[in-house]
């Protein structure tokens, strides 16, 4: 069944990471039409909200909690409760620059369970609704990192080549019934990622970055036509399709070079 092309979102729209970056974009393109709003972070959301209420939103929640967590995912069902979710932006994701063995176990993992484990449970329980329903869009935030074995910063790059390959996937288990699920991959964005993954004493700290307004109306037009996957910007796409027909080691190397602290 070919995916409904729609023109704007109506509805409860749930924005994970919308305290900064692209998740705030996000939620402000969503309430330019007028949506409802559920903004989601660990953080303070006034940013987010006070975007959102601007840019027109019909009305805006806000929920603090750690999506790392079981808790975390189930405060935000408990919020949704018996609501239709129009979509789910589900973004939150952090990085974690240095070498895998120097990094603290304890902040790689929250990694993998803020990108891995607490995104698919929210889609989990979200997606099954949306299922039933036969009807509701699911825009998650890859990364083109997940097209590279990502040296010094490698727990985060497995968790987004986790993240798209998982909704290219999914997208397809659902091929039969009218809900979307998108891949929005950016490539580097200039949002506070870098320098709370400690990555800004590396090449790609200091490089030239997106602006997340693009990325996010990016991600978001490809929600709305119920495209599986985009790669935000032309230089990206071309990254992500070298990151695939490389050898593994070349890219590995080449990333290295981007990831790994100057002080080195
Ligand atoms: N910036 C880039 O270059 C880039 C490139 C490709 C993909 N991405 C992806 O884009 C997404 C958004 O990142 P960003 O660049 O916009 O960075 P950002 O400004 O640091 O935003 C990250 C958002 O995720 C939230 N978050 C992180 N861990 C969380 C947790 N355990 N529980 C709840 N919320 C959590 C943060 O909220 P709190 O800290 O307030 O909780 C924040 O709102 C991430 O998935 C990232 O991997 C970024």
């Amino acid at each position: 069944m070919g995916k409904p092309k729609i023109d704007a979102l109506s509805g409860l729209v749930v924005v994970t990471g919308a305290s900064s970056g692209i998740g705030l974009e996000l939620a402000r393109r969503a309430a330019e039409d007028g949506v409802s709003l559920l903004l989601v972070a660990d953080r303070d959301l006034s940013e987010g909200e006070a975007a959102a209420r601007t840019a027109g939103a019909r009305d805006v929640e806000t929920l603090l909690c750690d999506l790392a967590t079981d808790e975390g995912v189930q405060h935000v069902m408990d919020a949704i409760a018996d609501r239709p979710v129009a979509a789910l932006f589900a973004n939150a994701g952090q990085g974690l620059g240095e070498a895998f063995l120097d990094q603290d176990w304890q902040a790689a993992r929250k990694v993998i369970d803020t990108n891995i484990v607490g995104t698919t449970h929210l889609i989990h329980e979200v997606g099954r609704a949306m299922r039933a329903r036969n009807e509701g869009r699911i825009l998650v935030t890859g990364s083109i990192a997940g097209h590279m074995p990502g040296a010094f910063q490698l727990v985060y790059n497995s968790t987004k080549a986790f993240l798209n390959n998982f909704c290219i996937g999914l997208a397809s288990e659902l091929k039969e019934t009218s809900v979307v699920v998108t891949c929005l991959e950016p490539g580097p964005t200039d949002t506070e990622f870098f320098e709370r993954a400690n990555l800004m004493d590396t090449r790609v700290g200091k490089s030239e970055k997106a602006d997340p307004v693009k990325v996010a109306r990016d991600g978001y037009s490809a929600m709305l036509a119920g495209d599986d996957d985009i790669v935000s910007g032309f230089m990206n796409k071309v990254q992500a399709v070298f990151g695939d027909i490389l050898p593994n080691d070349l890219v590995a190397q080449m990333h290295r070079k981007l990831a790994v602290p100057k002080r080195r």
